[in-house]
């Protein structure tokens, strides 16, 4: 089939299966970096537009406002464009400049907030009272508000059923990030739906207040809640069957591993959620068909975490965490010297 609108690219995406030969297991990695703006997000972002422009809440050649760390904005940047409409994405010093950059390429207005944050913190609660009171001051402006859109997980049907094709019908484990919840609880309540075996583990960052831990500042992208934000509303904790937690040298080495020894170039989440889901397998909680979402691409974040000199200014390097995934995925993927 022939497109005939960049938004007729987004979902479709393949699957890579890696295996895991001492338990027997298989990870699926359903490479979500191939929709058109880079994201699984772009799937939610289409969602959320079409749904306010199908209630009404989004009048034709109106504004949208939303508050991103950039896949969900530049998700929200390509639909702006097949429905005309304005785009402004509320960002803050967090945002990795390649995200922001894709979003302005696309024709988004940027709005970053202001104030004196560290380097490792995210100033989530900053960013959603900025683009509420920018949707309230303009005429005709709606405030997405992933956190709290039902659209978003409801964004994420097609992945379920795309994947449970891919793995013909048998997917026993998934293992995916928690940032808003939308695709945990979208996909965790799908593939519960169509059995409600499937262990559903959900991973935040060391430092994100989620499953109930102390929060303190991390440097993973786009996912986790930090301390003083409040839990998205779309996060149906019901769907979950086990909360746990990533540390930044975990995610982020997993994500350079796979890139270096599989040729997948992933982002820093993805990392965490391939770490904690080998680390389950390992321990025999979860086996089979295990389902990994690759949230986004490496491509965006050349300037950080695929950086020796950036890792190592901030203490995240660690080769320990390489050999221990070699160990996990068995001789066959030799580490490159
Ligand atoms: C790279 C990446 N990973 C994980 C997440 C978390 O996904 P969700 O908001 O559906 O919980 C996001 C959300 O922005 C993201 O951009």
């Amino acid at each position: 089939m022939i497109a005939t609108k960049v938004t007729d690219l987004i979902g479709n995406t393949p699957m890579l299966a890696l295996p895991v030969p001492a338990r027997q297991a298989s990870l699926l990695l359903k490479v979500e970096k191939t929709n058109p703006g880079g994201s699984m997000k772009d799937r939610m972002a289409r969602s959320m537009i079409v749904s306010a422009l199908e209630t009404g809440r989004l009048k034709p050649g109106g504004a949208v406002v939303e508050s991103s760390s950039g896949n969900t904005g530049t998700g929200l940047a390509i639909t702006a464009i097949e429905f005309g409409l304005r785009f402004i994405a509320v960002v803050d010093h967090h945002a990795s400049p390649d995200k922001v950059g894709m979003m302005r390429a696309l024709g988004a207005e940027i709005r970053y907030v202001e104030g004196d944050f560290r380097e490792d913190e995210v100033a989530v609660v900053e960013r959603q009272r900025l683009a509420a009171q920018i949707a309230s001051e303009l005429p005709n402006a709606m405030f997405m508000n992933q956190s709290d859109n039902p659209a978003n997980p409801g964004g994420y049907s097609e992945l379920v059923q795309e994947a449970l094709t891919q793995a013909n019908g048998t997917i026993n484990a998934f293992v995916g990030c928690v940032g808003t919840g939308g695709s945990i609880t979208g996909i965790g309540r799908g593939l519960k739906q169509h059995d409600p075996r499937t262990t559903v583990i959900g991973v935040e960052p060391a430092g994100s207040i989620v499953f109930g831990q102390p929060g303190h500042p991390y440097f993973q992208s786009g996912t986790g809640t930090p301390a003083g934000d409040t839990v998205g509303l779309v996060l149906d904790y019901g769907c979950i069957d086990e909360g746990v937690q990533v540390t930044d040298t975990q995610a982020f080495e997993t994500a350079r591993f796979i890139a270096r020894t599989v040729g997948l170039l992933v982002g820093g989440s993805t990392g965490g959620a391939i770490w904690k889901a080998l680390e389950l397998i390992h321990s025999g909680k979860i086996g089979g068909n295990v389902l990994v979402i690759v949230a986004d691409g490496g491509e965006k974040y050349l300037h950080n975490i695929y950086q020796d000199a950036w890792m190592a200014k901030r203490n995240l390097l660690d080769p320990g965490i390489a050999e221990t995934l070699e160990t996990w995925l068995g001789q066959r993927r030799k580490l490159a010297a």
